[in-house]
């Protein structure tokens, strides 16, 4: 996997050109998305399911896809994920105040094993970042939110930094692998606070898609260069 990834958020294009938004996406030189799945019960917001997302895969095969579910699951891990799978997403991320009402987060860290997908797991800015630790070894990423869930466009909660550095920390201490990635309010500025904190995956959406297309490749490569 690459040393850096910039995963566009969806939510931040327009759409009713969404084809030209991720045509203007691969142009700029990022092959992935961040595809925001809400509820409107696990955040009060609703965005699309399967549907779309199988329509972006029909229309680019190669796009890779980072799931961001920010639900409550009522029933079984395979009902609910399947259309989803079938879309063959490269990372699906839950958050782990949903898991844990259920006591389901092993489980879904099985289930994204046993279906070949990497398992994230998300913190949003009121949980602790030692909740997470158990699950550290087991996963392939987490997701530190920077904001709220529920909505695009809100601006960076500076306090979350300590996170991604505790995490980048606790890495290399245990000679871990994770991607920690962070999602909400990230722009030029942010972004790079959350890399010298040890983030090396970045969501970000209304400052991508706000962006005009010629703009989006210098994004682009300002979040994915070595430095
Ligand atoms: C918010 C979503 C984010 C959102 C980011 O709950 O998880 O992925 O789309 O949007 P911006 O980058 O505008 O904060
Ligand atoms: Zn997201």
């Amino acid at each position: 996997m690459e040393k850096y990834i910039l995963a566009p958020s969806i939510l931040g294009a327009n759409f009713i050109d969404l084809r030209k938004e991720l045509d203007d996406t691969i142009n700029a030189g990022t092959n992935w998305i961040h595809y925001d799945v809400m509820d409107n019960h696990f955040v009060p917001n609703l965005t699309f399911g399967p549907k779309v997302l199988a329509d972006i895969k029909k229309a680019f095969p190669k796009l890779n896809v980072d799931i961001h579910f920010m639900v409550d699951i009522e029933g079984s891990m395979d009902e609910y994920f399947k259309p989803y799978l079938e879309c063959k997403p490269k990372s699906m991320t839950m958050h782990i105040e949903s898991l844990k009402k259920k006591r389901r987060i092993m489980d879904f860290i099985t289930y994204c094993e046993i279906n070949e997908v990497a398992c994230m797991l998300a913190i949003s800015p009121e949980t602790k970042v030692v909740d997470l630790i158990p699950y550290l070894p087991h996963v392939d990423g987490v997701l530190v939110m920077t904001v709220r869930p529920g909505f695009g466009g809100q601006s960076f909660m500076p306090e979350c930094v300590d996170k991604i550095k505790f995490l980048d920390g606790y890495k290399k201490d245990n000679n871990l692998e994770y991607i920690i990635e962070v999602d909400g309010g990230i722009n030029a500025q942010t972004g790079a606070v959350c890399k010298l904190a040890g983030a090396n995956m970045f969501v970000a959406g209304s400052y991508f898609y706000n962006a005009p297309a010629n703009i989006k490749k210098e994004i682009v490569s300002d979040f994915t260069n070595e430095k």
